[in-house]
């Protein structure tokens, strides 16, 4: 065995005596088999690791995952099957659904942890490399959108006309649905495009999927001054939390670097969400900047950092960039804003 994520692993499931870890979240089995399922599988992790998956999947398991396969049958018989290894107590991720739990509860001592979410924090080179290309295809496409000789269109037309350029420059697909709010739509932070025309401000919430991994950023397009005036608290508040990043350092802390700012300027109640999250396979990875994550920062994360400011009925400002985090943070990619 020598993928070293599973031998980390192991060691992990060793501390807690677990004979098997037992996960059902594709982006984790992928993660450590390099095999995406399509419908259902289950992996468990064990000295002799196993997936478990579907008729339909096992041509494409067999060619591309690093772990043996097995057809799944039934859950009787793959139970069967780890009972007669010994195995009694697994360790199941907290995803898992509850139809699931309980045809296992019986039959195992169970227990919820996040082995493999914890090991996907810290980004290897090559998942940097899928991520900054994956950036700088969402990227380019956002500029060749153009959206200041483009206002003729609607949120939906725009939003499809994006996912249509990042498919064209290598994107698999998008990494999440495309944000397109426009006029007082953007005081939603998760706004979902529609076919209304652009009005003067508009926030764009986007990115792409290359070999899986995803990117994100956002920006908004800003003209009167009262939009500016928000805009430059959130962009301070965005500047000087990527400043403060720093290895060492809380989560939390960066949280508190953007939270503090924009409260100082009377908004605290406006700023609804984290100031970041980090990413990878999923487009909501751990950890984050939240003021509830005291994970300590270290060197390749991969996190957001998105402050903004919602005005109900009026408009919403949210600047978003993925920092890569080495001696300090690093912006993936070069995306300039926009003023109408
Ligand atoms: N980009 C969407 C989000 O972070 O929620
Ligand atoms: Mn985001």
């Amino acid at each position: 065995m020598n993928n070293q994520h599973i031998k980390n692993i192991l060691k992990k499931m060793d501390e807690k005596d677990y004979d098997g870890y037992l996960l059902g979240q594709f982006t984790n089995i992928a993660y450590i088999s390099n095999y995406f399922p399509t419908s259902f599988a289950f992996c468990i992790i064990k000295e002799d690791p196993i997936i478990f998956t579907s008729k339909m999947d096992m041509e494409n398991a067999k060619n591309s995952s690093s772990i043996d396969i097995v057809e799944f049958e039934s859950f009787s018989k793959m139970n069967e099957l780890l009972k007669s290894e010994n195995i009694s107590k697994i360790a199941i991720e907290p995803s898992l659904d509850i139809a699931t739990y309980k045809k296992l509860q019986n039959d195992f001592n169970l227990d919820i942890e996040t082995f493999v979410n914890n090991e996907r924090m810290i980004k290897s080179k090559e998942e940097i490399l899928k991520i900054t290309k994956a950036a700088e295809i969402a990227q380019k496409s956002f500029k060749q959108l153009d959206i200041l000789n483009n206002k003729n269109k609607t949120e939906a037309e725009l939003s499809y006309e994006l996912g249509k350029l990042m498919r064209f420059h290598g994107a698999q697909k998008e990494s999440f649905d495309t944000i397109f709010a426009t006029g007082k739509k953007s005081s939603l932070p998760h706004s979902i495009p529609q076919n209304i025309p652009l009005e003067d401000l508009t926030l764009v919430d986007w990115g792409a999927k290359f070999e899986g991994y995803c990117s994100d950023n956002s920006r908004t397009i800003i003209s009167s001054e009262k939009e500016n005036e928000i805009f430059e608290i959130v962009l301070e508040a965005h500047n000087k939390a990527i400043k403060a990043i720093k290895p060492g350092l809380k989560c939390s802390d960066i949280d508190k670097v953007a939270r503090d700012i924009i409260s100082d300027y009377g908004y605290k109640d406006n700023f609804i969400h984290s100031t970041g999250h980090s990413l990878g396979l999923d487009i909501h990875e751990s950890p984050n900047f939240s003021t509830k994550d005291d994970t300590i920062i270290e060197k390749d994360m991969v996190i957001t950092v998105e402050p903004g400011i919602y005005l109900e009925d009026e408009f919403g400002i949210r600047i978003e960039d993925t920092i890569h985090i080495q001696n300090k943070g690093k912006i993936i990619g070069n995306l300039e804003h926009i003023i109408d």
